[in-house]
């Protein structure tokens, strides 16, 4: 049931076994080499990294927690070339940074400052290590290596001015003292999923953005509780909310002073402070890869929330685009926007791509899913049409804007479905299937009290794991839903492609996909599928399993939408009464349909894939390698959770470092096969 026909078989592989080395383990006859890892220099003028804590010029290297990446060909002469399978960009978040105590401590000599106020030159380098690298790699010899000295090298940091696009631009709630027009903002932050257009661009989307801005503790007064105290609350700042880094204790500069979300400032509009600082972050932003002068943008009609990818379904002349997209937190929903202007093959080689993203992201319809108990879907459309959000008590909606700015209060007057977490969404090349992972969610149970609720048919698990490091509660493990869509655009069906779980846990409730030891997996994460090789790679970010191994990437060969029937889990609630819920899922798993490919170093997860269009070439990101490590033992190697990439012969230092490191087969063959 290949989706490529042509191709040869796949995963021929040896399964790669499950592993707590501070290695990066992949199957025999394949190679995997380091590529390009935080602190490596961009431009010629930048010194080698000394991964010391005394390195500067942040924003001529690359940044930390390497996560979502795509592939942009050039061709020999440096010119865009879909084609290329031997020079190229990659286009790369840099999502966080490890820290404790505020301080990101591997980036400062001594650990760096864990009480506020920070000093400006530690925050200087930790908002230049957050938001996208875009670099060029070169397969020379044979050997694939970034050019460290190409002028097509770029970064966009957490201060970079982005323009607001879509129909957010000019709204009252972008109102800042640093755009008092509300059509600009500064930076783009926490990078995690993203996406590749149909013209060549890059997406990226921005997740926890929320937890870098600070908020007085008198703040809702001052804003006499209007209804930005609700927007800020639903996104995750209740008033007194400390910032991650206490970026805003930097120095007097508006640089550092942006990151206070606090009405300040006695203006009606917002123009002398930063009370509206916020509403600037949580978008999916398009950025020409191929011209680093080329302003990037914010696709407001995308919607703001906590993205992670943003997938195109399958382009069609003549039909409009669709991207999906999820919002990772507890209990948040799955989205899907469609353009308004219908594909024309004429704009995928256009000479301005920029003008491109404009004409199909700027304006469209925004949906969010309803996921029915049968099987089947609908696509909630979000506007002031729909009488429950013009008629929402808890929010008043004021116009298209103000949906774009706070569009989980939108979905929420819908009564959209509840998810585990949606992570990466993916859409597979043989037929349109959207798959979407749903990492976990604590907040799942079947005698749901205070913020949990109780499992439903798309979200069916909740359960203790006493296995993991620690017993957890709710969906632990995570599952991947996919979906089909119907017939039109406001309906789809669906089914529970796969169940993460560990291989001897209960198969009544747990191991439903009948996971063995050569394929056992937890929280599922990072997702793309090979367009050559037709492959679905599973990658996991797993806080329920790394006792047993650390982080891993899954190779998958998946059927369709409901082809393996139904599965009825039977609960029993604490007062005695039976819970019974009857889900449709995919077929369970076999050696010819699921195998591991990698485990990643300690502390990692494994995060972003891209490959050449041969396929001959995958580049995949190793993020945070000894995050567990305390920042009390920065001077000491030995106390280090993790010394990868040192100990696989690259750089400087002992310090862990994320990085991309490049996998290709020996024979050069397809990656995969
Ligand atoms: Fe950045 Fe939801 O992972
Ligand atoms: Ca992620
Ligand atoms: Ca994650
Ligand atoms: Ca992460």
């Amino acid at each position: 049931n290949s989706p490529v026909p042509s191709t040869p078989k796949l995963l021929g592989f040896s399964p790669v076994a499950k592993s707590l080395a501070d290695v990066v383990s992949i199957p025999a006859g394949y190679t995997a080499s380091v590529l390009f890892a935080l602190g490596d220099p961009i431009s010629a003028s930048v010194p080698a990294y000394k991964n010391d804590g005394t390195d500067g010029d942040f924003e001529q290297r690359a940044g930390d927690h390497h996560d979502g990446m795509e592939w942009f060909g050039l061709s020999a002469n440096g010119s865009r070339d879909d084609n290329a399978t031997e020079r190229g960009l990659l286009a790369m978040n840099h999502e966080a940074t490890t820290d404790e105590k505020l301080s990101s401590f591997f980036l400062h000599a001594n650990g760096g400052t864990s009480t506020l106020p920070r000093p400006a030159a530690e925050v200087d380098k930790e908002t230049a290590i957050h938001g996208v690298a875009v670099i060029e790699v070169a397969k020379t010899a044979g050997k694939w290596s970034y050019l460290p000295g190409s002028a097509k090298n770029f970064r966009l940091t957490a201060l970079t001015p982005i323009d607001i696009s879509g129909p957010a631009r000019g709204s009252s709630q972008l109102v800042t003292k640093f755009s008092p027009t509300g059509t600009k903002t500064r930076g783009t932050l926490n990078n995690c999923g993203t996406g590749k257009t149909p013209w060549g661009t890059f997406l990226t989307g921005e997740e926890n953005w929320f937890g870098y801005f600070t908020r007085g503790a008198a703040d809702d007064a001052a804003r006499g509780n209007d209804k930005s105290v609700t927007s800020l609350k639903r996104y995750g700042r209740t008033q007194g909310a400390a910032s991650r880094h206490g970026w805003e204790t930097g120095g007097t500069d508006d640089k550092y002073q942006r990151w206070n979300n606090s009405k300040l400032g006695t203006s009606v509009d917002g123009s002398d402070d930063y009370r509206n600082e916020m509403n600037g972050m949580g978008y999916i932003v398009e950025i020409n890869p191929y011209n680093k002068a080329a302003a990037a943008k914010k696709r407001t009609a995308l919607g703001r929330f906590a993205h992670e990818s943003a997938a195109f379904g399958k382009v069609v002349v003549g039909q409009p685009l669709s991207v999906y997209m999820g919002d990772d937190s507890r209990g948040e929903y799955i989205y899907k926007f469609v353009s308004t202007v219908l594909w024309s093959a004429a704009d995928a080689n256009a000479a301005d791509p920029m003008a491109v993203g404009d004409k199909y992201l700027d304006s469209g319809k925004l949906y969010v899913a309803k996921f029915n108990a049968d099987g089947t879907g609908t696509w909630v459309e979000l506007s002031l049409t729909n009488a429950a959000i013009a008629g929402y008590a808890t929010y008043k909606f004021a116009d298209a804007a103000d949906i774009a700015i706070n569009t989980r209060l939108a979905a929420d007057a819908v009564g959209a479905t509840k998810m585990d977490r949606p992570e990466w969404n993916a859409v597979n090349p043989a037929n349109g299937e959207i798959y979407f992972t749903l990492t976990n969610n604590s907040n799942r149970s079947v005698n749901p009290s205070g913020s949990q609720y109780l499992p439903d048919a798309a979200n069916p698990r909740a359960y203790t794991d006493m296995k993991g490091s620690s017993a957890q509660t709710g969906n632990p493990n995570g599952h991947l839903v996919r979906m089909k869509e119907g017939t039109s655009v406001n309906t789809f069906n669906w089914d529970v492609y796969l169940f993460g779980a560990e291989s001897t846990a209960d198969a009544t409730l747990v191991n439903l996909s009948a996971l063995t030891a050569d394929q056992d997996f937890s929280s599922p994460d990072g997702l793309a599928f090979s367009k050559s090789s037709g492959i679905c790679w599973i990658q996991t970010d797993d806080g329920a399993y790394t006792d047993v191994s650390n982080c891993m990437m899954l190779a998958a060969v998946p059927g369709s939408v409901g082809d393996g029937g139904k599965k009825t889990l039977s609960y029993t609630k604490a007062d005695g009464s039976k819970l019974d819920i009857v889900t449709p899922v995919g077929k369970a798993a076999t050696a010819d349909t699921l195998k591991r490919f990698l485990v990643g170093p300690k502390g990692c997860e494994i995060t972003g894939l891209a490959e050449t269009p041969d396929g001959k070439a995958i580049f995949v990101n190793i993020q945070h390698p000894g995050e567990a490590t305390k920042m009390s033992d920065v001077a000491d190697p030995t106390k280090y959770q993790s010394q990868w990439p040192a100990n696989a012969g690259y750089g400087a230092g002992k310090r862990p470092r994320s990085a991309t490191i490049v996998i290709t087969k020996n024979d050069g063959g397809m990656i995969g096969t």
